[in-house]
């Protein structure tokens, strides 16, 4: 099976119980994460954000409520379980009607080049059939001197990653199975991560796909980290 459509299957089986999941594996962390990615995109001043890979929308939504009204957010995921999960919270949410959620693939981003100022994807990189083509699209999108943010899981410093891999191959399989019923879905999920690059790898990819710069703020002893990589040239002006 190709692997978009086993990721698809995947976050189909999930969608409807994700969130729970996502904070019962994260320790309750994944709030704290987004908003780290929130406030360094804020700082930005963006005009145009998207949040790819948004899923059931939480980065999305953090986004909206930091952002300036005037700044356009929107969100894009390929699968539709995990949209209808976003525009459901959207429903009660009356401040985050302005938000466009729609599908997409981040392997053929629908969308010009250079028309976008901030892109963020949490945990949405590690899903990709091929990496640098991916990265490739994020990097057309966005304008000269605009941002990708990307939230992801990393390898963490070597003193942690043995209790780091007991816990994801042992603990959060038995969490998912508990929550959703899918222990598979999160073993493969967990099985993503350690053929994952760590973090300076992932940052020469970044280059490699044309990003001019690329800071990395490690989170978890290193298990998490974002990675802020801006594209070369000078900013349109405002
Ligand atoms: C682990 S979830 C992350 C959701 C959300 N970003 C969050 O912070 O919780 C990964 C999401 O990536 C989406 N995804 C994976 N590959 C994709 C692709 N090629 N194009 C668009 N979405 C993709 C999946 O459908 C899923 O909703």
């Amino acid at each position: 099976m190709p692997k978009a459509e086993q990721v698809q299957n995947v976050f189909r089986s999930v969608a409807r119980r994700y969130d729970l999941a996502n904070r019962a594996i994260s320790l309750g962390r994944d709030e704290s994460w987004r908003r780290d990615v929130v406030h360094m995109a804020v700082a930005r001043k963006p005009r145009v954000v998207l949040d790819l890979a948004t899923g059931s929308g939480d980065l999305a939504f953090a986004l909206r409520k930091a952002m300036p009204e005037e700044v356009t957010v929107s969100g894009l995921d390929f699968c539709e379980p995990m949209l209808e999960q976003a525009r459901a919270k959207q429903a009660r949410r009356p401040w985050a009607a302005s938000i466009r959620f729609y599908q997409g693939d981040c392997m053929a981003l629908p969308l010009p080049d250079s028309s976008v100022d901030v892109l963020t994807i949490a945990w949405g990189l590690r899903n990709l059939e091929d990496r640098g083509a991916g990265l490739a699209q994020m990097h057309r999108v966005l304008r000269p001197g605009g941002v990708l943010y990307c939230l992801e899981a990393s390898q963490p410093h070597r003193l942690v990653r043995r209790p780091y891999y007991l816990y994801l191959d042992h603990v959060v399989p038995m969490i998912a199975r508990l929550i959703t019923g899918q222990r598979g879905a999160y073993e493969y999920l967990a099985n993503t991560i350690g053929s994952f690059p760590d973090r300076e790898l992932l940052s020469d990819e970044m280059r490699l796909a044309g990003f001019g710069s690329v800071t990395t703020h490690p989170r978890m002893f290193g298990g998490i980290c974002i990675h802020e990589a801006v594209k070369a040239g000078p900013r349109p002006a405002q």
